[in-house]
């Protein structure tokens, strides 16, 4: 072997002038680039003759739990190696697919697994448009999938890929919510007694439109049967009503989170998150829409309530006004939404140096690859702050093979190399995609008028 014989005569050269692995130790040039490759660990054996390609790109449609969920398989010229990644966008879940087989497949095909930054910005530029949610998760959907494989080739879990642990597991929070204030404390209990430490309340669904019965609109003959009604005053009055009552229920013990969903008008959130801190929130999500972002500005004169804010934002230029202001404690950016593992952790690494803190977006229509996506980055940041946690089926489970657990509100990936979960295709085939339900984003004011959801 022409190595072995490079560092025999290493060795050799070191003895006779009376270093020995002093120098090697210490990286010592001294004697040209052959030596320097002697030192060079043997190559691994996936990289063995030619270089890993990437052979095929396909993406896998499946609704175990009645929510459409995209996962991209990236296929290499190495039997038996693949990667996973999540690319759903449940609400144009077939756009995507669509996107992943008729321009990434082909893109991808060829390209070298290794080089994960260089093919996530070639094929972010490919389309010239850009930056849009379609193609940010078909492009999720590869960049996970390259680092899974990456983790596999180097048998490594991907938090060791990005620098190891800060922690032992990732704190998570839960959501609470019923009908009425005594149906939302009951919750909180419950969730309190699994060992949750941080609970979401809501009063009912975004926006309490449980409240609101029988509006204008509907007699009027206006809009769809299945569309809801929110009455601002109403989920504002009962809002705050759910914050003092869990409080004097429980003390300061626990940590109570709020998602806004960005339903009120501007005064009127500045005015419900005045009146809530006094019950000191964990954080409030989504005081305004991206289409609002200089109210920030003013909200931040008027309180410390913590805000977390950005599961809309498309691309980590959008963070760089929101860090330089100090306009949000908390990032709820959708890992696939952005694009993957990536720019996601380029996000994070800037909140660091502005002492912003993460708590990536981790709803039930992110696939479970997608958040064993999350808490790996979770595990490796140091400013991580809180991950929003699903329980899982067993069914899911099943599909999704290697899930991440949750136990007593902290989450554990497995140990497994790369993202550590894989997909059951065969069981996956068996649930076939739902067609999508509008009802959830369809919500009117009393007159009619369309609400942002
Ligand atoms: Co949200």
């Amino acid at each position: 072997m022409k190595n072995n014989e490079q560092q025999l005569s290493r060795r050799n050269v070191l003895k006779t002038i009376g270093l020995g692995s002093t120098a090697g130790a210490l990286g010592l040039g001294l004697f040209g680039s052959s030596s320097a490759q002697a030192a060079r660990p043997k190559t691994p054996s996936y990289l063995k003759g030619a270089a890993v390609k990437i052979t095929r790109v396909r993406a896998i449609l499946t609704a175990p739990y009645g929510t459409n969920l995209v996962i991209v398989k990236v296929e290499t010229n190495q039997a038996g190696l693949y990667g996973v990644g999540c690319a759903t966008y449940t609400q144009r879940a077939h756009t995507v697919v669509s996107a992943i087989e008729d321009y990434l497949d082909d893109f991808c095909r060829g390209k070298n697994v290794a080089n994960i930054e260089d093919l996530w910005q070639t094929a972010y530029q490919s389309s010239y448009w850009r930056n849009g949610p379609v193609l940010n998760n078909a492009l999720s959907g590869v960049d996970q999938a390259l680092w899974d494989i990456k983790g596999k080739m180097a048998d490594m879990p991907v938090y060791d890929l990005l620098g190891g642990k800060s922690r032992f597991a990732v704190d998570t929070y839960t959501h609470a919510s019923g009908k009425t204030a005594e149906e939302v404390v009951d919750d909180v209990a419950k969730y309190k007694e699994m060992g949750y430490r941080n609970i979401r309340i809501q009063l009912g669904g975004y926006g309490s439109t449980h409240l609101t019965k029988n509006p204008a609109w509907k007699k009027g003959g206006f809009g769809s049967s299945g569309d809801k009604t929110m009455d601002p005053q109403a989920y504002k009055r009962g809002t705050i009503d759910i914050f003092k009552k869990t409080r004097e229920r429980f003390g300061d013990e626990i940590e109570l989170l709020h998602d806004m969903h960005e339903r009120l008008q501007p005064m009127d959130a500045i005015d419900m998150i005045k009146r809530i801190e006094e019950y000191r929130p964990f954080f409030i999500e989504d005081p305004f829409s991206p289409e609002n972002m200089g109210w920030f500005e003013l909200l931040r004169k008027q309180t410390s309530v913590p805000i977390a804010m950005g599961e809309l934002l498309n691309n980590p230029h959008e963070w760089i006004e929101p860090m330089k202001n100090r306009l949000f404690d908390f990032i709820r950016i959708h890992i696939s939404q952005i694009g993957g593992i990536t720019p996601a952790v380029k996000v994070a690494r800037l909140g660091e140096v502005f002492n912003v803190r993460t708590a990536w977006h981790g709803p039930g229509d992110t696939s479970p690859v997608g958040h064993a996506a999350n808490a790996h980055i979770d595990l490796n940041v140091w400013n991580f702050g809180v991950q929003e946690a699903q329980h899982f089926s067993d069914l899911a489970k099943e599909v999704f093979p290697g899930t991440p657990e949750v136990k007593d509100g902290y989450m554990f990936v497995n140990e497994a190399p790369g993202l550590g979960v894989d997909i059951n295709e065969k069981l996956a085939k068996k649930y076939p995609p739902v067609e999508y339900n509008y009802n959830w984003t369809q919500v009117r004011g009393k007159d009619g008028s369309v609400i942002r959801p």
